[in-house]
């Protein structure tokens, strides 16, 4: 299991935009990307993760939903969304930017279309909960933020909590086990 380290709001590569690639030139190492991606979104609870935010400049997404409890997975390969629905707004997180939580604009439809893990073209539709997911996982791609989709009434919220917190989230590394404290430290071990 490799947990990586989530690239926060400020780093340079969230707004980078990554390029649709061959499937041919990533397939060998797709199934250990595909692994780190599914290991950092489950530990930070994340409902998506693009592989930029763990550092990849690659099209690669990962969306995590609960369903009659039970949680499914689904990957995207150089997606790109081909018609939306209606405008709707509701709460929405990332997991560069911990702890904010704000209103954006979303749609509640999507039809898009997509490489499978195993390179297979194919069109799906999502709605509501997925259908935003998708969309927020897609923006990162191009990077763009759920910052730059705010509605304008959580825009100055946002903007103190990001103030308030930036220079905690740079030092955050979600790859290291959290240390415990409530432990006497442990006798060096010889070697
Ligand atoms: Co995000």
């Amino acid at each position: 299991m490799a947990v990586k380290r989530i690239c926060k709001y400020g780093e340079d590569i969230l707004r980078k935009k990554i390029e649709p690639v061959n499937f041919a030139d990533i397939k060998d190492k797709l199934p250990k990307i595909m692994a780190d991606m599914r290991d950092t979104c489950k530990a930070l609870r994340g409902a998506g993760l693009a592989a930029v935010q763990i550092g990849l400049e690659l099209p690669i997404v990962i969306i995590i939903y609960e369903e009659n409890k039970k949680f499914n997975e689904f990957f995207l390969i150089n997606p790109e969304i081909l018609e939306t629905g209606d405008p709707f707004i509701d709460d929405e997180g990332c997991l560069s930017f911990p702890g904010l939580y704000a209103k954006t604009m979303r749609y509640n439809k999507i039809k898009l279309r997509t490489l499978t893990p195993e390179g297979k073209p194919v069109t799906v539709s999502a709605e509501g909960f997925v259908a935003k997911a998708i969309q927020h996982e897609i923006d990162h791609l191009n990077g763009v933020l759920f910052i730059d989709k705010l509605i304008e009434s959580d825009k100055k919220k946002a903007e103190k909590f990001i103030k308030e917190n930036k220079d905690e989230w740079a030092k955050l590394d979600e790859s290291k086990p959290v240390k415990k404290t409530n432990k006497t430290p442990k006798k060096k071990a010889k070697k």
